[in-house]
């Protein structure tokens, strides 16, 4: 019985690390205008679900469009840096919660969803560019920008989790032409929100609790400004009693680190380069950095969620683990129902040249 197991935890463990194949005053602190008790925040109509979304297709370029899109995303992101990969996750979430999958984060210009504060930290955009002119040599005008994005937030997601999350892509998205910084406010969950704001943001875009839970697994990574956690209208260094509190030991840490709102620290104090389930670990120990996080143990059915992404897979021996954590693939799927939010198609939609400014109709 012994040796079958073994043999199985192998397998197990081989197929686990496949190549990268490819109340509302929260606000006014996240560059929100002062709260207006005689108006509370309402969210933004909720749009029916549209999932999943038949015009999207797994190998869209593959057949006969461009073979080799898929791959020169993919060198694009093996050159970006960790901290690149992380900031090409987000810039997936922040661009589908906006306007829909439509790489409207990209653009540039005044009042742009770019110039919004949420989106002042963002980083990969130099990534995403360098896969861009790459495409145009060898497919002109052919893979949109919104395409680049999701392929690459899945690149970055195999590559820092070591080959665990690893999912196809289903591709066919054409570019918005409409970019604007106050979409940014009302769709993008604030770092203070409670559970309710949170779970209802996502629902907006539809995207269940238990998707909301998983993606925020993308907090294993990366970093954060102290602004984002500690300012004059939500300071989570300072003391506190509620449940959702920081432990005390990470926050005296945070309180001589950040000098500065815009002194950078890890989400993931633990394994801050490895997209990973940490985060469920450090959910549990109070050991992360916005309330958005902590609040994901306060009701029983998200807590019992985060136990179970939090528990290590059993060790046959110091090496080979049996079974997977379940959080992995979750992640993966929920990146691709994520990815399937407002996609746009060839009548409202283009594919742009310059995944910084939509295309200029006489030329191209
Ligand atoms: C639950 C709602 C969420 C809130 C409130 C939130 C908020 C934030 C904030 C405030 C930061 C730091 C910004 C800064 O100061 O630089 C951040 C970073 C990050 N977020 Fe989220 N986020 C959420 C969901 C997500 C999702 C769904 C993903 C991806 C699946 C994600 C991935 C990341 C990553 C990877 C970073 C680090 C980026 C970097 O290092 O450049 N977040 N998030």
């Amino acid at each position: 019985m012994a040796p079958k197991l073994a043999v199985l935890a192998v397998l197990a463990s081989l197929l686990g690390a496949v190549s990268c194949e490819f109340s509302i005053s929260i606000y006014a602190g996240y560059g929100f205008p002062p709260p207006n008790p005689n108006q509370p925040f309402k969210l933004p109509p909720a749009s029916p679900p549209k999932n999943p979304r038949p015009d999207l297709k797994v190998g869209y370029y593959a057949a006969n469009k461009c073979p080799q899109a898929e791959e020169i995303v993919k060198r694009a992101v093996e050159e970006a840096t960790p901290g690149e990969k992380a900031g090409l996750i987000r810039l997936f979430f922040h661009d589908c919660f906006v306007q829909g999958c439509d790489a409207s984060v990209l653009l540039e210009g005044p009042d742009t969803e770019r110039t919004a504060f949420p989106n002042l930290s963002l980083r990969g955009f130099n990534i995403i560019e360098k896969a861009k002119a790459a495409l145009e040599v060898e497919c002109k005008g052919i893979v949109s920008c919104a395409d680049i994005v999701a392929f690459a937030g899945r690149d970055a997601s195999c590559s820092l989790s070591d080959g665990k999350i690893n999912y196809q892509v289903p591709a066919g998205r054409y570019d918005g032409n409409v970019s604007r910084a106050n979409d940014t406010f009302l769709n993008l969950p604030p770092p203070f929100g409670d559970l309710k704001l949170i779970t209802d943001m996502f629902a907006a875009k539809g995207l269940d609790q238990t998707d909301m839970l998983v993606l925020s697994g993308g907090h294993s990574t990366g970093r954060s400004g102290c602004g984002s956690f500690a300012n004059s209208f939500s300071n989570r260094l300072q003391a506190d009693n509620s449940s959702t509190a920081m432990n005390r030991t990470l926050a005296d840490q945070l309180n001589t680190t950040c000098t500065a709102d815009s002194v950078n620290v890890p989400l993931d104090y633990k394994t801050p380069y490895a997209l990973d389930h940490q985060y469920y670990k450090n959910v549990q120990e109070h050991n992360v950095l916005f309330t958005s996080d902590a609040v994901l143990l306060e009701s029983p059915e998200t807590k019992v969620l985060v136990d179970s992404f939090a528990r290590d897979p059993f060790f046959l021996s110091d090496i080979i683990p049996i079974g997977r954590n379940p959080w992995y693939d979750a992640f993966a799927k929920a990146m691709v129902k994520m990815g399937n939010w407002e996609v746009k198609n060839s009548t409202v939609g283009e594919i742009r040249q310059f995944c910084g400014k939509v295309n200029d109709k006489k030329t191209y």
